[in-house]
């Protein structure tokens, strides 16, 4: 796992748009898996303001919905996928999947969106925050690690961190549909973005931790190409800063540069 300690939300959203160019560059990222939440919107911002025609031409897939809530509705991943990527990059919508939490047969929806990731050649670069509980999608603790698009419950703190998306806490949907652990780990490549200090201790076991389901994002470490994007206090809970700081200014990929 690579871990890359920047300075900004600004500077954190440039990285993440030069890595998913690079990638289209070099004719490697086709579909790319897009996550809703706070931290891969300077991402999204920096390659709407890069405005490329190459990044329009892309097929997207969301990790997670809410069960039970209206596409249209403002709090629907479907209306924030939509709001936050589709618009802004200029994707076109028939190409920008999310699974579907109003299904009236959801088991049935989950398999379908399995299905239609493996129609569109899997997912070249998946883009992941994290929860303060170690979730990556709403895979909370003790998913599977080989687990697949199915039905979750939202632990209290998610629900709670979640909260200030909605006009009360009880709001906030119970149920979701997540990709598992396993699907997301079927990604060519890995972006996860997290930043802020509320963030440092589920990082920390992520990145450091034992490999365990208690912290589910603590299964990148098994990924081949999984990079973890920080801002400094959100790194503040790892013990290995200085060697992550030292291999990011030695890139060997990066020598020509
Ligand atoms: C969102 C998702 C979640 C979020 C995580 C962090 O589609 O799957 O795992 O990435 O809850 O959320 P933020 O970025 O809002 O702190």
């Amino acid at each position: 796992m690579q871990v890359v300690i920047l300075d900004s939300a600004e500077e954190m959203g440039e990285y993440g748009a030069d890595e998913i160019l690079r990638d289209i560059d070099a004719e490697r990222l086709d579909v790319l898996g897009v996550a809703t939440g706070s931290s891969p919107l300077p991402v999204y911002a920096a390659l709407a303001r890069r405005a490329s025609p190459a990044v329009a031409g892309l097929t997207a897939f969301a990790l997670d919905e809410y069960v039970g809530v209206a596409h249209d509705h403002p709090q629907s991943y479907h209306w924030v996928i939509h709001r936050d990527v589709t618009v802004p990059l200029g994707l076109d919508p028939a190409r920008v999947h999310v699974p579907d939490g109003a299904a009236s047969d959801l088991a049935a929806a989950c398999s379908a969106y399995e299905r239609q990731i493996a129609d569109a050649g899997g997912v070249d670069l998946q883009i992941l925050g994290i929860g303060g509980t170690g979730h990556i999608g709403f895979n909370e603790p003790t998913s599977s690690f080989g687990s697949r698009t199915r039905i979750k419950t939202l632990t209290p703190q998610t629900r709670r961190d979640n909260a200030r998306f909605f006009a009360t806490p009880e709001d906030v949907p119970v149920h979701c549909v997540t990709q598992g652990l396993g699907t997301i780990m079927a990604a060519g490549r890995i972006l996860l973005f997290a930043s802020g200090l509320g963030k440092a201790a589920a990082v920390a076991r992520a990145v450091e931790g034992p490999l365990s389901s208690m912290c589910p994002g603590s299964i990148l470490q098994l990924h081949e190409h999984a990079t973890v994007v920080l801002d400094r206090e959100a790194a503040s809970e790892l013990t290995l800063t200085e060697y992550y700081r030292f291999v990011f200014d030695n890139r060997p990929d990066r020598h020509d540069e």
